[in-house]
């Protein structure tokens, strides 16, 4: 299947406004095991520009208060900022402000919605929630590219409803059987799961078609955006799926903040997951009536200086250019796949050059194991990912235990692409020659 190119529209970033961006950066400035850090374990997680960092300080020496539940000027203050930060985000993945819910991270996201399913099922949330129910027999569909947090939850939820997992495998390339759509999913398909983008294979899903797959079965589709949010522009409005999760630590923000988004209608139709305080209209020693979304799904005192945090990040990459980063990234993404596939004995998992994908490879190193080139390159002050990217059945899939995997962001410079295309080379050379 040919693909096409991420974005070439927009121009990639010069090397002067690179320059400028990564003085935003203090941590790419220092040194790691006596050389300059060069860090590419970005689809790990990101650095954080001072904008953002300043963001939470500022709001904890200025207001710092509980939102949505006080009368002072600092608790006002502070509810303010938190629903302007919600506003960013929405805008920013082309969603309304109360679909927003925050969370924690993308996995409590998928949690969520899996739990609340769970409740619907147990008969709660009355007549407006049975539309989630499973029954014994009904089918949630993933892919065989899931990270864990993508897969236990929805394991979890067949194990509790009595519903079947079945999963969409991947060709030789590592692109989904777009072909076997037909057989997998239909009238039993209830909810249909997928990442945009793979963690580990840079590869972006046509969701279009898988929504429309979904849809015609009448099922629900939940879109990973872990590994998109970040990287591309979304419109979730546009793109028709009925719940995205992302997490906030990936795309500039703190760890702490993540997001679920929800189709509104289908957000207050949910039953809750957490219950608590600051999710309800009334409550008698009996029982409750709950506040509708985003507040439904945002019980006890909420994350504050992340979700400002995450607000201020937002508006970072949108001044940036969320297309531009796209295509700095995907410029970097082809140099890397197209240096890697150059070194005998290098294995790139996923397409190869030429093909599109986002700012990041995984990789196997024939005789070599992946915790030894970490190793290596971390010498170096090279920093990537080792082992399995909490993805083993994809990593089974290539018949490999673990990879290698370097990814970028928009700080990334050609010449860190080059230092660690140069470390993996030297690191093969060494554990060949002590062999
Ligand atoms: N967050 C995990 C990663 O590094 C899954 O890709």
């Amino acid at each position: 299947m040919t693909t096409t190119p991420v974005a070439t529209t927009a121009r990639p970033f010069s090397a002067s406004e690179l320059e400028a961006l990564r003085a935003d950066f203090p941590i790419l400035m220092q040194e790691v095991n006596g050389h300059p850090l060069v860090y590419l374990d970005s689809g790990a997680t990101s650095q954080k520009p001072l904008a953002v960092l300043d963001a939470e300080r500022d709001y904890y020496l200025h207001q710092n208060a509980a939102v949505h539940r006080g009368a002072h000027t600092l608790a006002a203050e502070a509810t303010e900022m938190f629903e302007e930060a919600r506003a960013s985000v929405a805008r920013f993945v082309g969603a309304d402000d109360d679909e927003i819910v925050w969370t924690s991270n993308a996995t409590e996201a998928i949690n969520l919605i899996a739990y609340a399913i769970s409740n619907a099922t147990a008969g709660r949330g009355g007549e407006a929630a049975r539309r989630f129910a499973l029954a014994p027999g009904d089918e949630i569909v993933v892919t065989e590219m899931e990270h864990h947090a993508n897969l236990l939850p929805w394991q979890e939820l067949a194990a509790r409803t009595g519903a079947v997992l079945r999963f969409i495998p991947l060709a030789g390339d590592g692109t989904l059987r777009l072909d076997l759509l037909p057989d997998l999913i239909g009238e039993r398909t209830r909810i249909v799961a997928f990442t945009h983008v793979s963690n580990v294979l840079g590869i972006i899903n046509p969701v279009a078609e898988l929504v429309e797959a979904a849809h015609r079965a009448g099922a629900l589709v939940v879109l990973d955006a872990c590994q998109s949010a970040p990287h591309l522009a979304l419109d979730l409005h546009a793109s028709g799926v009925d719940f995205a999760v992302f997490s906030g630590h990936k795309m500039l923000a703190p760890t702490g903040i993540g997001v679920l988004y929800g189709r509104r209608e289908l957000l207050n139709a949910l039953p809750p997951f957490l219950t608590g305080g600051s999710m309800i209209t009334t409550v008698t020693m009996e029982g409750a009536e709950y506040l509708p979304a985003p507040q439904r799904f945002e019980a006890g005192t909420q994350r504050v200086s992340q979700a400002i945090a995450l607000g201020a990040a937002v508006d970072y990459l949108s001044a940036a250019g969320v297309d531009r980063i796209a295509a700095h990234e995907e410029r970097l993404g082809q140099r890397l796949v197209e240096g890697l596939s150059a070194i005998d004995s290098v294995t790139v998992l996923g397409p190869g050059p030429g093909r599109e994908r986002v700012g990041l490879a995984s990789f196997d190193v024939a005789g070599v194991h992946s915790h030894d080139i970490g190793q290596f390159l971390d010498d170096r002050g090279i920093a990537i990912r080792v082992g399995h990217h909490c993805a083993q059945p994809l990593h089974r899939r290539f018949g490999v235990t673990s990879s290698t995997r370097a990814s970028t962001y928009l700080y990334t410079t050609d010449s860190e692409v080059d230092q660690l295309l140069e470390g993996v080379s030297d690191a093969i050379a060494f554990f060949g020659a002590h062999a």
